[in-house]
């Protein structure tokens, strides 16, 4: 189980503190989401984000690239200093392509489906991958609710990776908490990712350890 806390919910004058406070507190990933205001309804950051986090911490920054041209984007955020970049299937026509992109910039590959993009769309990617990304809100904001739904995707998304004998990491992303990371770990998710919850509840250690007590 690993933990991947998202910056998105952050105090951006004292991310530098917070980055530290949930380093010490065992977060596993910190989790880069990136905004463009076409393909979801908010901006936030660019690759200027990563290139001023990675001197400041040595776990893996992983970038959840939402924007509608991720191809652009893959090598200013592999050069920045990522780690792992993540695209969505429904922002370009060619995601096999945007995938050989990451690979080729020597970052790890993955992608991501929203809530309504069925598991079909990524069959033929999944060999491909390291990851994948299953959206359990619909993505651009911070703090939305989770979608109970989404963890028979997980579970469905971890039978199939069985059954084929795959190895990539299956990630969820939106509204977990002490009350909803429970279902996405029994469904079978690897990489949890928490923005609101640990910032914006209560002391992000004591919000991370909350969620690691579900570990088995
Ligand atoms: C949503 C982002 C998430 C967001 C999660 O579009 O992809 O990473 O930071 O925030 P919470 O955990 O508050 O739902
Ligand atoms: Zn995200």
């Amino acid at each position: 189980m690993k933990i991947a806390p998202s910056i998105l919910s952050s105090d951006y004058v004292n991310m530098e503190r917070d980055i530290h406070v949930v380093e010490e507190a065992g977060a596993d990933v910190i989790h880069v989401d990136i905004m463009d205001g076409h393909f979801v309804p908010n901006l936030s950051f660019g690759p200027g984000i990563v290139s001023a986090l990675r001197p400041i911490t040595n776990l893996p920054l992983d970038v959840h690239l939402m924007v509608t041209d991720p191809d652009m984007w893959i090598e200013p955020f592999a050069k920045a200093g990522a780690d792992t970049i993540m695209a969505h299937v429904e922002a370009t026509p060619h995601i096999h392509r945007t995938l050989q992109l990451m690979k080729a910039s020597g970052v790890k590959a993955g992608i991501v489906v929203n809530p309504g993009t069925s598991l079909s769309t990524i069959d033929e990617l999944l060999p491909n991958v390291d990851q994948v990304l299953v959206m359990t809100v619909n993505p651009g904001f911070g703090g939305q609710k989770f979608l109970p739904e989404m963890a028979d995707k997980v579970r469905r998304l971890s039978d199939m990776r069985k059954a084929r004998g795959l190895q990539f990491d299956i990630e969820v992303d939106g509204g977990i908490s002490d009350q909803t990371i429970e279902s996405c770990l029994t469904a079978g998710a690897d990489i949890f990712v928490a923005g609101s919850y640990v910032f914006s509840k209560g002391e992000p250690a004591a919000q991370i350890a909350k969620l690691r007590a579900f570990e088995h």
